[in-house]
């Protein structure tokens, strides 16, 4: 366990933003969480760190940041077409995704390559190429923190929406998350309903396995994003925006080239990435802080920008999309202010 005052940011978020927080503490194991407690550290401000790949800090943080460094990765149970793996929230999502591909489990190989620990994934319902780990989700486990008292919350209970669920509304701030339950197939099953995974693997005409699948996954996700172990970055940094049907044929009618899908409840959701190329955003520079080039959703910072600095650039694509499209785009980045 690590108990620190003044410690630097930087090495907390994958966006390299600058600055301190004041205080910084570390918990190794369950056991150690009692320490929380004790010390009252949630009676201050605080927040709960994941891999921090999914957040921009706009300045010094004045409290208290915890990080759960809990790790294991354990099968709990199984049945003859599945398999329930129990994974400590601080293990990397990454890792627990290579373990699924070796011991042949079969769920999340199109979510290979995404940054950030296990924790955070059911709290962002992490998703792409077609898959959100609410579809391999079992349950998640952890304390309330106002009294400390255990939860086990199922898929149903943690109200799953796009990047959404219950960890970012009623219960904000409210859950200490000690691990995720995960059920994941024995049986060989893929989904390729995404078309550019689905187009590059016909592409491939090698024999469909989960490693092709997460191979191909990976080319096309280093083809479009950053590598954030060389560019400062918190991957999209808005959601695709939903509207109802008949708002969204309008804006079609009047934008034929803005770029739609349907979703499963008959609303339309909108490809931000164009919104905000057709604004003219993609060639904005200001200092360190520009559109990533292959992939408009991301922001990126290409040096030294500070926190203060994205937030303004991206405030400023805000207000270009909403003036020209009259859409407000949400952030999918946590800003921490
Ligand atoms: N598009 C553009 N310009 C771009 C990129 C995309 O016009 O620069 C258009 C294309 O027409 C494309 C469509 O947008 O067909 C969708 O693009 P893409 O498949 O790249 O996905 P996305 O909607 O931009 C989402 C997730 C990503 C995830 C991908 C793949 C959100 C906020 N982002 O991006 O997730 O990797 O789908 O499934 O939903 C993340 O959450 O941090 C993230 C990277």
């Amino acid at each position: 366990m690590k108990d620190l005052l003044n410690q630097p940011l930087k090495p907390l978020n994958t966006f390299r933003i600058d600055g301190i927080t004041r205080r910084l503490i570390e918990i190794d194991s369950v056991k150690e969480i009692d320490y929380l407690f004790d010390n009252h550290v949630f009676d201050d401000k605080f927040m709960i760190l994941g891999g921090g790949s999914n957040l921009l800090f706009c300045n010094d943080f004045a409290g208290t940041i915890i990080r759960l460094n809990l790790k294991g990765i354990q099968v709990v149970e199984e049945t003859e077409e599945h398999v329930f793996i129990k994974v400590a929230a601080g293990e990397i999502w990454d890792d627990f995704v290579s373990y699924c591909l070796s011991h042949g489990y079969y769920g999340v190989e199109n979510l290979i390559g995404i940054p950030g620990r296990v924790g955070s994934a059911p709290v962002q319902n992490i998703g792409a190429y077609g898959v959100e780990v609410k579809d391999v989700f079992y349950q998640v486990e952890g304390l309330f923190i106002a009294d400390k008292s255990p939860f086990c919350f199922s898929a149903e209970a943690c109200d799953f929406g796009y990047r959404n669920s219950v960890f970012k509304n009623r219960l904000r701030n409210q859950c200490l998350i000690t691990s995720a339950c995960f059920k994941l197939s024995k049986k060989e099953s893929y989904n390729l309903t995404y078309s550019a995974l689905n187009e590059a693997i016909k592409r491939k005409e090698s024999p469909l396995t989960s490693s092709l699948v997460a191979q191909t996954v990976l080319e096309i996700r280093n083809a479009k994003l950053p590598d954030i172990t060389k560019i400062g970055c918190a991957g999209s940094f808005f959601k695709n925006p939903v509207l109802p049907k008949t708002e969204a044929e309008q804006l079609l009618a009047q934008n034929p080239n803005l770029v739609t899908f349907d979703t499963e409840n008959g609303m339309v959701k909108f490809a931000a990435a164009r919104l905000i190329e057709l604004c003219g955003c993609k060639e904005w520079k200001y200092g360190d802080v520009a559109v990533y080039p292959t992939q408009s959703l991301v922001i990126v910072n290409y040096g030294n920008a500070s926190g203060t600095e994205v937030f303004q650039f991206y405030q400023r694509v805000t207000e270009a999309v909403k003036e020209k499209f009259g859409i407000l785009l949400e952030p999918e980045v946590n800003i921490v202010c």
